[in-house]
């Protein structure tokens, strides 16, 4: 809209240690209309020129930190990277990640994720680990293929702000969580998937996703969580499986 001057934001503001006794509201700014400003332009306007007590992540402007993760209108989004223009002619409506926490404003609170994450061990296991002399752990090409999806993955909690499980089962450790488990599952470096599997391949962790698939659909870096699950519940099946018919160390 070329004659656009201005452009309305209604914004999520609850401060707990200043506002306890008080409701959260939503306060509205005008803030200039550039064609070429994405959300968190006009969220750093407000907070330069308008009100600096606002609260919100950010860092690095270009869809890598993850930390900018917002709901605008609605709908989990990465501010940085969706543009004033698509929301013509407002107002928009700004709010923290649904399904977590607010520590105040816009800025959630990420302890209860960080425990998941570590929960499903994301890192390299064996117990062979060889002494830097002996070189490299190499890979081909196709085995990085196996899991390069997976590894793209900015923890910028979009997903679980999608996911209808993560607000109902807190059990489940979440999208990108397990999505990041089997990315270490399909390394070919890797010995771990039996210990993570043991880990959250029960009824309420990785059986608590139901494959409604929005993780995915909102996932600003097509790492498909809602898939990562499904090829980790087949793993699970096949150890029980394997358990099953081979009950000592089958699988291992
Ligand atoms: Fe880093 Fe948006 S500011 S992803």
């Amino acid at each position: 809209m070329a004659d656009q001057q201005r452009l309305a934001l209604e914004i999520f503001r609850y401060d707990p240690e200043a506002d306890a006794n008080a409701a959260p509201r939503y306060d509205r700014y005008e803030v200039p209309y550039r064609e070429h400003w994405v959300v968190l332009d006009a969220i750093n306007w407000i907070k330069d020129e308008v009100d600096g007590t606002l609260a919100h992540r950010w860092s690095c402007r270009m869809g890598v930190c993850g930390s900018c993760g917002m709901m605008v209108n609605g709908e989990p989004r990465l501010s940085c990277n969706v543009f004033l223009r698509d929301y013509v002619p407002g107002p928009v409506r700004i709010e923290p990640l649904q399904h977590f926490a607010v520590e105040k404003d816009l800025v959630v609170d990420l302890e209860g994720f960080m425990r998941k994450l570590e929960q499903v061990k994301p890192y390299l296991m064996r117990d062979d680990v060889e002494r830097p002399e002996q070189g490299p752990y190499n890979q081909t090409p196709a085995q990085m293929a196996q899991y390069h999806e997976h590894s793209m993955c900015i923890n910028c909690m979009l997903c679980y702000a999608a996911c209808p499980v993560v607000n109902l089962e807190p059990a489940f450790p979440g999208p990108a969580a397990l999505a990041l488990a089997q990315r270490y599952n399909l390394d070919s470096r890797d010995r771990g998937k039996e210990h993570r599997l043991e880990a959250v391949g029960g009824e309420h962790e990785l059986w608590g996703c139901t494959f409604v698939g929005e993780c995915t659909d909102v996932c600003p870096k097509n790492v498909d969580p809602a898939g990562a699950i499904q090829k980790m519940k087949l793993e699970a099946t096949k150890r029980w499986y394997l358990h099953l018919v081979q009950p000592k160390g089958a699988g291992r």
